[in-house]
């Protein structure tokens, strides 16, 4: 921790990111995480309104609308990274959704377990 803070701010210095699905929740922070720490992100997600918003508030970020499930708008998408950014470093493969299987929360209801019980696919 000592380490991680001592170092803030250059972590991801020149480093080029893609981030899938970093309009919101994990992935947003992981978005704000590295431009904090230096570096440039392109959010690759299919909330277009949110993520238009989130490149216009940042000079470090840019949007661009992609589908992690199709195969062309990723490829097209990587290339716009290197047209705009020259390079890619890292990428955050993160997109996806979070399914409560419809069992599994039922019986956590019944049970006298706190929280509930989560599967993802
Ligand atoms: N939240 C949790 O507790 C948890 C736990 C384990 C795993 N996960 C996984 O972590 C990831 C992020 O979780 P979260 O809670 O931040 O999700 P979230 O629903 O808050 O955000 C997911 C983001 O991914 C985008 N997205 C969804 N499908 C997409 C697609 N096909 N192409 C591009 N973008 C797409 C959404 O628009 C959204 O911006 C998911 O893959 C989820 O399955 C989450």
């Amino acid at each position: 921790m000592r380490y991680m803070r001592e170092k803030k701010g250059l972590r991801f210095e020149d480093k080029v990111a893609i981030v899938t699905g970093g309009c919101q929740g994990i992935g947003r922070g992981c978005v704000d995480v590295l431009v904090e720490e230096g570096g440039k992100v392109a959010v690759f997600d299919i909330k277009d309104s949110v993520g238009k918003d989130l490149a216009s508030g940042c000079h470090n970020v840019i949007y661009i609308h992609c589908d992690v499930r199709n195969d062309d708008e990723m490829k097209n998408g990587v290339q716009s990274v290197i047209q705009n950014f020259g390079k890619l470093d890292l990428l955050v493969n993160n997109a996806g959704y979070e399914h409560i299987d419809p069992v599994l929360h039922s019986l956590a209801e019944e049970t006298p377990m706190p929280g509930h019980m989560f599967a993802w696919p």
